[in-house]
């Protein structure tokens, strides 16, 4: 070979790699996602979303899910004359439900997929419903002014803000847990600590409960009809909820619940009896509360000394960096802005923990303080964004 030729071998090698390199360079550079277009999906997913979870409050106000699933697959016009609407409408929804993933089209039905069917019909038809918790949403959308309000002045809103009934959405929400697993997943597992006794079986023998925070009242009317021998007495702060639990007491015929306005009645005060409380129940309630250092004080004050209190909340770090990573720390701070954080700034001076405010340490650290002995993380299967601490 030519000094020539090995020199154009050389150099047309050399020009092949830099086109080779060049060509790779351009073909990365273009998969190469564009982060402002990139973000511009991200948001219009969002507004996809938004739209899906509003229809999803549609169909449940319809009742279209249940009606759909009874009837099977079913054209839209054979919908329309059950259900006693429009076939036009319905087709529009119906699309929408299955390009969202809900609903399948075939042959000119439409189906509702099972796995979504126990999620999304009545949650008196169905115990796992999800529908509460959409309601939830729609009821903490409305509170978008108050929350901007807040943002200005830093006093939240409470459970009563007067657009919104989020009491009952929440009752929605977690009425079926406390039927079917409240008992299970949490009463079955906690020990008296001083006493190594049961708690169901205590509640079985006859003790003195208070509910704190019970909503509308589910909890304890569920323990209240299970152990008949044990009073119960529930604590809201909640004008519109009292008035609830009142409603639900007497419908359900209990003579072993004594409904009490934290406003009027303290839980140092101890039992309607007059002794102490055995069994303090606190559900999602202290990371609302304005003033929880207050209570845990009143608490230990009212608590029997043989007796355990059981507080579940949200299961979450102290710190903030790793609360923001969880996968749904999106949703948990949402709850918080328009909900948990606004009826813990609800009295000037609140506390303001919000929903993920009140974490083990805490919890350890603070009823520690009040003169608790004993404390116990217990998980809950059914509830893994929840945990229970036994505290005595
Ligand atoms: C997230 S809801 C939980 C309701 C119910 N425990 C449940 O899990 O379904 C919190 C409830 O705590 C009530 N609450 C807030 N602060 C309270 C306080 N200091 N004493 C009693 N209840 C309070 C609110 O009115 C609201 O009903």
């Amino acid at each position: 070979m030519s000094g020539y030729n090995v020199k154009g071998v050389v150099l047309s090698f050399g020009v092949g790699l830099a086109a080779g390199a060049y060509m790779v360079a351009r073909s990365n550079k273009k998969e190469k996602p564009d982060p402002a277009k990139k973000a511009e999906q991200h948001l219009w997913k969002v507004a996809e979303y938004s739209l899906t979870s509003g229809l999803i409050r549609v169909c449940d106000e319809l009742q279209l899910y249940d009606a759909l699933w009874e009837s099977g697959p079913s054209t839209a016009a054979e919908l329309a004359q059950k259900m006693n609407c429009s076939e036009r409408w319905l087709t529009e929804i119906l699309s929408q439900a299955t390009a969202a993933g809900i609903c399948v089209y075939f042959f000119g039905k439409f189906c509702l997929k099972p796995e979504y069917a126990h999620l999304l019909r009545d949650p008196k038809k169905a115990p796992r419903s999800m529908q509460g918790l959409f309601e939830m949403v729609y009821c903490m959308l409305d509170r978008r002014s108050a929350t901007v309000e807040s943002i200005k002045s830093g006093l939240g809103v409470d459970y009563d803000y007067e657009k919104s009934d989020i009491s009952a959405a929440i009752d929605r929400k977690n009425s079926n847990w406390f039927e079917n697993k409240l008992e299970d997943d949490v009463l079955k597992n906690v020990k008296a600590p001083k006493s190594e006794k049961s708690l169901v079986d205590m509640l079985e023998a006859g003790i003195q409960v208070a509910d704190i925070g019970c909503g509308f009242g589910a909890s304890t009317v569920q323990m209240a009809k299970r152990f008949p021998k044990s009073h119960f007495c529930a604590f809201e702060a909640s004008q519109k909820a009292l008035l609830k639990i009142k409603e639900r007491v007497e419908a359900a015929g209990l003579t072993n619940v004594t409904v009490c306005n934290v406003l009027e009645k303290s839980l140092a005060e101890g039992s309607s009896s007059g002794g102490k409380f055995d069994f303090i129940y606190v559900h999602d309630v202290i990371h609302d509360m304005t003033e929880p250092k207050k209570f845990l004080k009143e608490a230990k004050k009212g608590l029997s000394p043989d007796g355990c209190m059981v507080v579940v909340d949200i299961a979450c770090s102290d710190n903030l960096k790793e609360n923001i990573a969880r996968p749904d720390a999106a949703g948990m701070y949402g709850f918080s802005c328009f909900l948990c954080l606004a009826c813990s700034t609800s009295k000037k001076g609140g506390a303001g923990l919000g929903t993920c405010g009140f974490p083990e340490s805490v919890a350890r650290k603070w009823t520690g303080d009040e003169g608790f002995e004993f404390f116990e993380v217990l998980e809950i299967e059914s509830l893994p964004s929840n945990v229970a601490y036994v505290v005595a």
